[in-house]
């Protein structure tokens, strides 16, 4: 293998690499907020029910929140194990009445948690757990790009590879 094919393949599998890499802390960060469940074709979706069942999780995360200091309601690290066991229930109970996860039902009642415990927080204060959609489009987009650019490359490089031999 000459040189130049090795630094393709090379240049390739990193970027194989750094693709995995980004999708595996895409699909964590994915898991921990806005995974969708898969649909629930058998039965319709109870939203009286869902409603109901989604305020007990609310109940749960507004007892845990009331173990905390109000002076630490804006730090993510003193409540985030609670947050993530609220995000939980909401996606347990939603399965459970055949709703989708996310669903707007939802995510009204975790809109208004938030402005409930949230509203005096700066963004400086609270590290929000979902990325802000233009980091997210970035890290989107690099693999997209990292693509596009090695089979740019490839076919750059057998193109003068050609003109070479
Ligand atoms: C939805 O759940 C409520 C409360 O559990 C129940 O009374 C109602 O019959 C259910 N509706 C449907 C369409 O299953
Ligand atoms: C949040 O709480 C942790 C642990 O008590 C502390 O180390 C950190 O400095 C706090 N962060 C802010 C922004 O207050
Ligand atoms: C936010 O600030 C207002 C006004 O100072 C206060 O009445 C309210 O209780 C605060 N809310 C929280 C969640 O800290």
């Amino acid at each position: 293998m000459d040189t130049n094919e090795f630094a393709v393949l090379k240049l390739f599998v990193v970027g194989i690499l750094v693709n995995v890499w980004i999708m595996r802390g895409l699909s964590a960060a994915d898991s921990f907020n806005i995974e969708p469940t898969p649909p629930q074709p058998k039965k319709p979706c109870n939203e009286s029910r869902l409603q109901w069942e989604v305020e007990v999780c609310g109940e749960d995360f507004k007892r845990d929140m009331g173990h905390i200091d109000p002076q630490n309601w804006c730090n993510l690290t003193h409540f985030i194990s609670e947050y993530h066991i609220f995000t939980l229930c909401t996606e347990a109970k939603s399965q459970i009445v055949h709703c989708y996860w996310p669903n707007p039902l939802v995510e009204s009642y975790i809109i208004r948690i938030h402005k409930h415990f949230f509203s005096n927080c700066t963004i400086e204060q609270v590290v929000w757990v979902d990325p802000p959609d233009d980091t997210l489009t970035i890290l989107i987009l690099i693999p997209v790009f990292l693509t596009l650019a090695m089979i740019a490359l490839v076919v750059w490089c057998s193109k003068r590879s050609d003109i070479l031999a």
